[in-house]
């Protein structure tokens, strides 16, 4: 065993209790410190949070000597004494008997200045995300996968990955970036969508999770060029069905964060999240429609919602809502038209309440060749590029329906962040490529 390994306390999954008179041994990340007179009073950052030290110059004038001239955000390997102290982090501090540098730190230029300025945080991102409030956000996203994975897993979705380049566009051209690909074009991934439609006619339930990328200029609080994509399709389900799925997912990760991550939701929404147990209400495109006029808003039938719209929309919803049947101008080709009605598709937006607007999109896709080529066609695209896409429907293609999920949205509005870039390590948008 490494040095470093036989230094420091086994792993675990939950934070080790401290139990008074124990010694630990720790390593870690000086967060903050403050010396008064022949006594430090250190945090350490380490793998489950953070834990409050005691160097005092009478008890160990060595560790005394050493942290007063640290900086911080040093490595340090500390061994100390436990007492038990309910009202500090993790119920106790520790005083220190023993402190070894591990790697010293320049002085950290993470200033109250710099603080007060977003984008000079996003600059310093490689630095900030040692902060409190990012640390337990992206504690909180990995419980979102966690989540995911847990209940595809318990309802017999099969993982798979699909390529990240790709030779047609999922979503609407407008939103593509193209690549140089050797000697040809290529262009990266809106969706995975339609590679798992081929993987469902082996395990009939299959998701992904990977990232999306959208050349998508505009600049709102909720659109990144790359985000977190959780996408799941199923055959022989219908749009309804493929609903409920979205609905329980949702509820699903709600709970298994609450359950798991209950400090690091303190620490960054303030109070607990909210739980929801009656069914998600559904209304269609038509009355979301009728709510946006009657408020003043002014968009035709036919028209799709923009970021004013949603926000408009949700703020009249206390819980999550369907809004269904959106019509056939506003979705891509894939979508099936509603037999009942053929100029709304069969399709459906889950939408956050209280202004954060659509976190999913999903619905039934046209599994009959002649259908599926005619759509294409009328949406002036080139059933070629299309090829294999098209192919799968000449063999055995179920009737089948799916959604994709954004990570960044979803913790978003769950945790009240600012913006979806609150919401990921490293945020790519327009202007933000670095670092
Ligand atoms: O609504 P979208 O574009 O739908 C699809 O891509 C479908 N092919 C998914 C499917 O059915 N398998 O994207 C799905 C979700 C959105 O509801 C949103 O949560 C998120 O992906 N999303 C974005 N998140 C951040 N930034 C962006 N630019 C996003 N675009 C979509
Ligand atoms: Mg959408």
């Amino acid at each position: 065993m490494s040095r470093f390994l036989s230094m420091r306390n086994a792993f675990t999954r939950d934070v080790p209790r401290l139990e008074e008179g124990s010694t630990v041994r720790l390593l870690g990340w000086i967060a903050s410190k403050r010396v008064h007179r022949d006594k430090a009073f250190l945090s350490l950052r380490d793998r489950y949070g953070y834990i409050q030290l005691v160097v005092s110059k009478a008890r160990s004038p060595e560790a005394f000597d050493t942290v007063s001239r640290l900086n911080l955000e040093s490595a340090v390997y500390v061994e100390g004494t436990v007492k038990r102290d309910e009202r500090a982090p993790r119920g106790a501090e520790v005083h220190v008997d023993r402190v070894e540098v591990i790697a010293p730190s320049d002085v950290w230029p993470i200033t109250k200045d710099v603080a007060k300025s977003p984008e000079a945080m996003f600059d310093m991102r490689h630095l900030t995300i040692r902060g409190p409030k990012s640390r337990a956000v992206m504690a909180i996203r990995d419980g979102v996968v966690r989540a995911a994975f847990q209940y595809f897993t318990e309802n017999h979705f099969v993982f798979i990955t699909a390529p990240t380049f790709i030779t047609a566009a999922v979503e609407g051209g407008a939103t593509l970036f193209k690549l140089k690909y050797f000697d040809r074009e290529a262009y990266l991934t809106q969706s995975s969508q339609f590679y798992e439609e081929a993987a469902i006619c082996v395990f009939e339930r299959v998701f992904v999770i990977q990232p999306s990328f959208r050349a998508e200029k505009s600049r709102t609080r909720k659109h990144l060029t790359e985000f977190l994509h959780i996408e799941a399709e199923a055959a022989f389900m219908e749009h309804d069905d493929i609903m409920d799925v979205e609905e329980e997912l949702v509820k699903y990760i709600i709970s298994f964060l609450s359950e798991n991550y209950e400090e690091e939701i303190k620490v960054v929404r303030g109070a607990p999240l909210p739980v929801y147990d009656d069914r998600f209400p559904r209304i269609t495109y038509d009355e979301a429609i009728d709510i946006l006029n009657s408020k003043g808003v002014e968009i035709s039938w036919g028209d799709d919602f923009g970021a004013d719209e949603e926000r408009v929309l949700s703020m009249e919803f206390e819980t999550p809502f369907f809004v269904t049947g959106f019509p056939v101008s506003t979705r891509s080709f894939y979508h099936m038209n509603d037999p009942s009605r053929p100029e709304v598709t069969l399709s459906s937006d889950l939408m956050a309440p209280e202004g954060y607007g659509e976190i999913t999109s999903g619905g039934q896709r046209i599994h009959e060749y002649e259908a599926l080529r005619r759509k294409i066609i009328e949406f002036g695209l080139n059933p070629e590029d299309y090829g294999w896409y098209l192919d799968l429907r000449r063999f055995g293609m179920p009737p089948h329906s799916g959604f994709g999920l954004g990570v960044e949205r979803l913790l978003r509005w769950l945790l009240n962040l600012p913006h979806v870039r609150d919401a990921t390590l490293f945020p790519r948008t327009p202007s933000r490529l670095y670092p």
